[in-house]
């Protein structure tokens, strides 16, 4: 088929590289063509694996452009909207300009029979504004609404592969069609078994929303657990592997540790709450409200654990802090808590050396002051108390004889529970984490 995306960043560029490697034509769209350039040469501008091996295949075979022109992708039977919803402000409402200004920006190009598929986080009620924005414009274009649920680190993946499918679309003439062309454009998958679910525009929005409300409660449910865990002597993860024995809870999604980070999961529960705050219904989903709360909760008990085990006294305290991006495989920093435990220790008065194998950059631009090492080593070289905020499995699988012999004093707190406690005190650490004894 032959395709567009709207938007570049995360989601469109691999959801483009994604559509070209199942096979189909495609024109992928952005606005900023420093992005585009870079695409072009097959560069992603963040790091996620897979992506640069079919970036290139597709660009080599012809099948993938990236352009600045919208107009190009007139011709196109499917239009994907891939642009950000960013956090707008204090309130936590999504920004939902960029996907109004892609339908804007598409409806001149749009022939009768085109499907738009949308594909960003928006807030309930946004896809029926969209489909009637088309309809008031004298458009018979249908829109679909295709929720993305990719995981960073896992992207090409989950976009080839997805755990299930699902369109939203409007009763009314152009329903049957779109239907068919989405399932058409996803036919690998759904071939291969992908289970589809057909809805409504709301429901289909819902369900991203709700997935990572589900998936943030998740986690700030473990993390409450290490709280009531840690005063009491209990251990977290134990808990955790017993409780997610039984099908009905799974073990999936509780990791105790110093939380949940991302372009997604913080975002998302505060636009939800926002959104459910319009719709007068604040109060059913006010404990997303303590989800957030407690989640960064676990920052801030991060940063006091490393300043008691350090001594009690932050200034000049040396820190190796392992770890800047929001989780393993990625170099994205926004909203990471690894990030957000350097800048806290270094408000404290702490003399912070961070490393990470691949979120370095990203984090020096957030936080320009931040001092970075070039080696794991050279981090924890003659630090006074390390802290894992981020399960890289060089650090995973860090030898605590090889670590202590660096070490000024031999002091970890292991902020994500991934560390063999038995370990780091047989080679003479003073070892912490949250929620174990
Ligand atoms: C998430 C959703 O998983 C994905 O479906 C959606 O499309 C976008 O948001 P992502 O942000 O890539 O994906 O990361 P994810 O793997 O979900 O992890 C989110 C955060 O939760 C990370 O900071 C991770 O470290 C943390 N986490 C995850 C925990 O703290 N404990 C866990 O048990 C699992």
């Amino acid at each position: 088929m032959r395709v567009s995306v709207i938007g570049c960043g995360y989601l469109g560029a691999v959801h483009a590289a994604a559509m070209a490697d199942l096979g189909h034509e495609v024109i992928a769209v952005d606005v900023d063509a420093e992005k585009v350039a870079a695409l072009s040469t097959g560069t992603p501008p963040f790091f996620e694996p897979g992506l640069p091996e079919i970036l290139s295949s597709s660009l080599a075979s012809g099948r993938l452009r990236f352009t600045t022109d919208i107009a190009e992708v007139a011709g196109c039977e499917l239009h994907f909207i891939a642009v950000g919803t960013p956090q707008s402000d204090d309130s936590g409402a999504a920004d939902i300009r960029f996907v109004d200004a892609a339908v804007d920006a598409l409806l001149p190009n749009l022939g009768p029979e085109d499907v738009v598929v949308g594909k960003s986080t928006v807030p309930v009620g946004t896809a029926q504004r969209l489909a009637e924005k088309l309809l008031s414009a004298g458009s018979s274009a249908t829109l679909v609404w295709n929720p993305e649920f990719l995981r960073e680190g896992f992207a090409v993946k989950d976009t080839l592969s997805p755990d299930r499918l699902v369109f939203g679309v409007a009763d009314g003439v152009g329903q049957d069609r779109a239907l068919a062309a989405v399932r058409e454009v996803y036919a690998a998958a759904i071939a291969s078994g992908t289970p589809v679910v057909e809805t409504d525009l709301a429901t289909a929005e819902l369900v991203k929303t709700a997935a990572n409300a589900f998936l943030a409660t998740k986690i700030s449910f473990i993390n409450a657990m290490s709280e009531i865990a840690e005063a009491t002597g209990a251990n977290v993860t134990e808990l955790a592997d017993a409780i997610g024995y039984d099908t009905r809870i799974g073990r999936r999604f509780l990791n105790a540790g110093v939380g949940f980070g991302g372009g997604c999961l913080p975002k998302d529960i505060r636009a939800f709450s926002a959104r459910a705050e319009e719709l007068g219904l604040g109060s059913s989903v006010a404990f997303l409200g303590e989800v957030d709360a407690i989640n960064l909760r676990q920052r801030q008990r991060v940063i006091d654990r490393v300043i008691s085990d350090g001594g009690g006294d932050p200034v000049d305290l040396k820190v190796a802090v392992l770890g800047l991006a929001f989780k393993p495989q990625s170099d994205d920093v926004r909203d990471s808590p690894a990030l957000d435990v350097a800048r806290g220790l270094a408000q404290a008065g702490a003399l912070v050396t961070a490393y990470d194998p691949e979120a370095m950059g990203p984090a020096q631009k957030r936080f320009p002051e931040l001092k970075v090492a070039s080696t794991l080593q050279q981090a924890l070289l003659d630090a006074d108390i390390a802290v894992l905020v981020t399960e890289w499995p060089e650090f995973v699988q860090l030898d605590p004889r090889t670590a202590g012999d660096l070490m000024a004093h031999k002091r970890i707190v292991d902020a994500r529970n991934v560390l063999d406690p038995a370990a780091w005190r047989a080679a003479g650490f003073h070892y912490s984490s949250l929620g174990r004894p």
